[in-house]
């Protein structure tokens, strides 16, 4: 608002829950049962959740509303009418297909483009994108820029690809690349966001090659604000119409609605080319549904619809981006290691700066996310070795970074909360040089990070 500094949240609460307070008892307690795996906590058991920004966000009266409205016939309701036309005023690509969350959409599309000797570039893998990407025995490789690669770096889009890395690439395996991809914004990266004008780059280059792009678009609103607040050309421009601007530069996209759909479930997969589209529907029929809800129930195709029109409103992605930066400014201020500057739904916290003197092999960012969990009943996420360090032959090897995800969910969190959250790392971060590792107990085939069991060293 003109003339204030206080960036307010640009909304009253109407409906509340709960927050029941443990004690550090309890939580020592419910961390020994858990095998010290944060996700197999009852979330009743956590104070602040931060696992994750996907599918945690809270609605709005009008999507309450919407739910209603929903429609639930088998075949052509309105509900998806309402759902097509509100993703195709941001991205008309010609195709639409819904799933009832992103990996459905990676699930059916890497089952039809990917396979044994493919290989799909993108800036960073999200974990279930490369866990799909491999299952159907193709590879999944990274080209973020290096820049993206270092904690400390500030760089307005460290989510960028390395163009240069991305044509070396196709030089040498065009005929094995049957599309690009790029992350926006990019999740496993730290949440950082693409430039426009990096995108227009990977274009080019996709164009060179005749190798179409996909975007895996979850948090695009928020990846626009970065556009318009970061790059120079784009001030003051609309968000819907760099939304339109990105969508115009890509051939496809997956999309988790959990994300900047605004919902609690959801999904989709777009893409211009009609073989593609076919080939796609026939798995979708098989897997999720019927080409006009897929795995979604009228009610979901409705609440989306009506999410994606709020999460492009300037007020609302002003308030979101500042909530997180604020939570970022106040524990840079005490010198707490993160990934500089904070992305859109998350602050990262480096666990590998804070605990140096625990080894990439004892998980120092699961040490941390057990110990915000002890101190505060807060819940973050491990993104390092634990998640990323088991190779697809079994062999272990230290992940690029060792992070520990605090996300963000969407008008859920009120100042106060955050400031509790500041807090605990706070707490956390003085008594860093006590804290120790971790080894793993048991884990399963892959995605371990959501299953195996710790025990502290
Ligand atoms: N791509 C990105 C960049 C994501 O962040 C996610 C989910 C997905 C794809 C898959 O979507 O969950 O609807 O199947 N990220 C969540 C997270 C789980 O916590 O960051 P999904």
């Amino acid at each position: 608002m003109e003339g204030f500094s206080t960036i307010i949240e640009p909304f009253r609460v109407k409906s509340v829950e709960p927050l029941r307070l443990t004690t550090r008892a309890e939580r020592e307690e419910l961390l020994g049962k858990a095998g010290y795996n944060l996700f197999a906590l009852a979330s009743d058991d956590v104070i602040i959740d931060l696992l994750t920004d996907s599918g945690t966000g809270a609605m709005s009266a009008e999507q309450w509303a919407a739910l209603q409205r929903g429609d639930e016939s088998y075949a052509g309701s309105p509900s998806w009418f309402r759902f097509e036309a509100a993703v195709k005023a941001l991205f008309p690509f010609a195709h639409l297909i819904p799933t009832h969350q992103g990996r459905a959409a990676e699930k059916i599309l890497f089952s039809v483009v990917g396979g044994k000797g493919k290989v799909i570039p993108n800036n960073t893998h999200f974990d279930t994108t490369r866990a799909n990407v491999e299952h159907s025995g193709a590879e999944a490789v990274d080209l973020v820029i290096p820049e993206g690669k270092d904690p400390a770096l500030r760089h307005p889009f460290k989510g960028n690809m390395d163009v240069g890395a991305l044509t070396r690439l196709l030089e040498a395996r065009k005929g094995e690349v049957p599309l690009v991809m790029v992350t926006i914004t990019n999740n496993s990266g730290g949440g950082q966001p693409v430039s426009l004008e990096n995108l227009r780059a990977v274009r080019a280059v996709c164009d060179r090659f005749q190798v179409p792009l996909f975007l895996d678009a979850c948090r695009f609103a928020e990846n626009a604000w970065f556009i318009r607040e970061r790059e120079e050309a784009q001030r003051g421009r609309s968000i819907k119409e760099i939304v339109r601007d990105i969508a115009a530069l890509a051939d496809g996209m997956t999309m988790s609605a959990k994300k900047d759909g605004l919902a609690n479930i959801g999904g989709w997969l777009a893409m211009n080319d009609g073989a593609l589209a076919q080939k796609c529907r026939e798995l979708l029929i098989l897997t999720e549904g019927f080409p006009t809800y897929g795995g979604l129930a009228g009610r979901d195709l409705d609440a989306i619809a009506q999410g994606l029109s709020e999460v492009v409103d300037e007020s609302y992605l002003r308030y979101r981006v500042r909530a997180v930066e604020y939570l970022a400014d106040k524990l840079c201020a005490a010198g707490v290691p993160m990934v500089e500057p904070p992305g859109g739904h998350a602050v990262y916290l480096d666990a590998k700066r804070m605990l140096r003197h625990i080894p990439p092999l004892q998980y120092p960012g699961q040490a941390l996310a057990v110990e915000l969990y002890r101190e505060g009943g807060i819940r973050g996420c491990e993104i390092g070795t634990a998640m990323f360090g088991k190779r697809p032959d079994g062999s272990e090897q230290p992940a690029a970074m060792e992070l520990v995800r605090l996300a963000m969910p969407r008008r859920v969190y009120t100042q106060s909360h955050v400031d509790f959250v500041v807090e605990a790392v706070l707490h956390v971060f003085a008594r860093r040089e006590s804290l120790r590792g971790m080894r793993i107990v048991e884990q399963p085939a892959s995605l371990r990070h959501f299953t195996a069991r710790f025990a502290p060293l």
